[in-house]
């Protein structure tokens, strides 16, 4: 039986993992391994029934090299300060990795298992070892568009998104529900005197977000009752690193690479104050027309987890949200139609857990992948 170890899988990403390891019963078919940052030799967490008793040493290389894969949903810096040591001491097993630091290495391959499991698979064989998992919002976004890429018929297009807390990370998310707090309880004392109208209450809110008071630890700024139209450094072109990210992992994912056209792909990130899931407002130019009928098709058939929603009011606003996405692998695509500009364009809008899609589930495909190889 191989052996798998688990480096981060106490975190968001980690935790979410577990579970779908567990939901799948992928765990059988392994011995599991769970290293720690700073518990080693501690009792480990009773994850599974086939599993190494004591928590091992995150740090040490040769626990590390002994295994014959790693998941690491440990994070960027974790990778930074162990790959390359765990690669120059011979270390030939598999690094499954979270995190983005290693994605655009030539010797990395991004996994997403429905898009490009052909890919992969192809790269196993050749002998490749490094998988990671993509940009949450690129995932969702092939995810959500597989069917129109599958057939090549995305000229290009624009996505802007309305990201959820959690791709910020678990601190965030807290500081989000914190700050709904203060907002929350700001305007139950304000409209409790009936002679507050609404707008006494929007001032004596909107004061509050402005303040000192206002916890914003994380985000820097208020995003409860408001929205943050930035994610992540910024690039030399005047993107922010998320909307770079857009265009580079969907064409390597897709295989678009070398003198292969690489699909253009730009929008604008915003975080908003949903828990979970991450949301995208696609404009496709199409490279030919297409009706609209076989567009929807297209869309809903090219993979198990994707679904058309009509494009009518009352499903939309039931179906098509954060709210009844979250925590499940359903990928709802809605708002299909073409739009005014012109007979190529195409308008969607779609949701997707960024936990799972987003993170925990290419990783645990791909596990399985490699699993399936050895
Ligand atoms: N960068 C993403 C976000 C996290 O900030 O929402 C998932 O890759």
């Amino acid at each position: 039986m191989k052996n798998v170890g688990f480096i981060g899988y106490r975190g968001m990403v980690g935790s979410v993992l577990m579970e779908r390891l567990r939901l799948e019963n992928d765990f059988l078919d392994f011995k599991s391994h769970f290293f720690s940052t700073s518990k080693q030799g501690q009792e480990a967490p009773e994850l599974c029934q086939n599993q190494e008793k004591l928590l091992l040493n995150a740090f040490d290389l040769s626990s590390l090299s002994d295994m014959d894969i790693l998941v690491s949903c440990q994070g960027g810096a974790y990778t930074n300060k162990v790959y390359s040591d765990l690669k120059a001491r011979g270390f030939n097993g598999y690094f499954i990795d979270a995190a983005s630091s290693l994605r655009m290495n030539e010797e990395a391959h991004i996994c997403l298992d429905p898009l490009n499991g052909d890919l992969l698979q192809q790269a196993i064989d050749k002998g490749s070892k490094t998988f990671v998992g993509g940009n949450c919002t690129v995932s969702l976004m092939l995810m959500a568009l597989h069917g129109l890429f599958k057939e090549g018929l995305i000229d290009w297009v624009t996505s802007m998104t309305y990201q959820a807390a959690s791709g910020a990370g678990a601190r965030n998310m807290q500081e989000l529900l914190m700050q709904m707090r203060q907002v929350g309880e700001r305007a139950h004392t304000l409209m409790a005197d009936n002679s507050n109208g609404i707008l006494d209450v929007d001032k004596s809110v909107t004061d509050l977000m402005l303040s000192e008071e206002f916890i914003k630890d994380q985000f820097k700024v208020p995003l409860a009752c408001s929205l943050i139209p930035w994610i992540d450094e910024k690039m030399k072109n005047g993107q922010s690193r998320e909307e770079w990210k857009a265009m580079a992992e969907a064409n390597k994912i897709l295989g678009n690479i070398g003198p292969k056209r690489q699909i253009p792909i730009d929008g604008t990130c915003v975080r908003i104050g949903a828990l979970r899931c991450h949301s995208q407002a696609f404009t496709i130019k199409l490279n030919k027309s297409v009706d609209i009928k076989t567009i929807i098709e297209l869309i809903g058939n090219a993979n198990a987890w994707v679904r058309t929603i009509p494009n009518v009011k009352g499903l939309t606003t039931t179906d098509l949200t954060p709210t009844k996405v979250s925590g499940t692998l359903s990928i709802p695509v809605g708002r299909i139609r073409k739009m005014n500009i012109g007979n190529n364009f195409v308008n969607g809008f779609s949701v997707g857990d960024q936990l799972l899609w987003g993170a925990a589930e290419p990783l645990r495909m791909m596990l399985n992948l490699v699993l399936r190889h050895m």
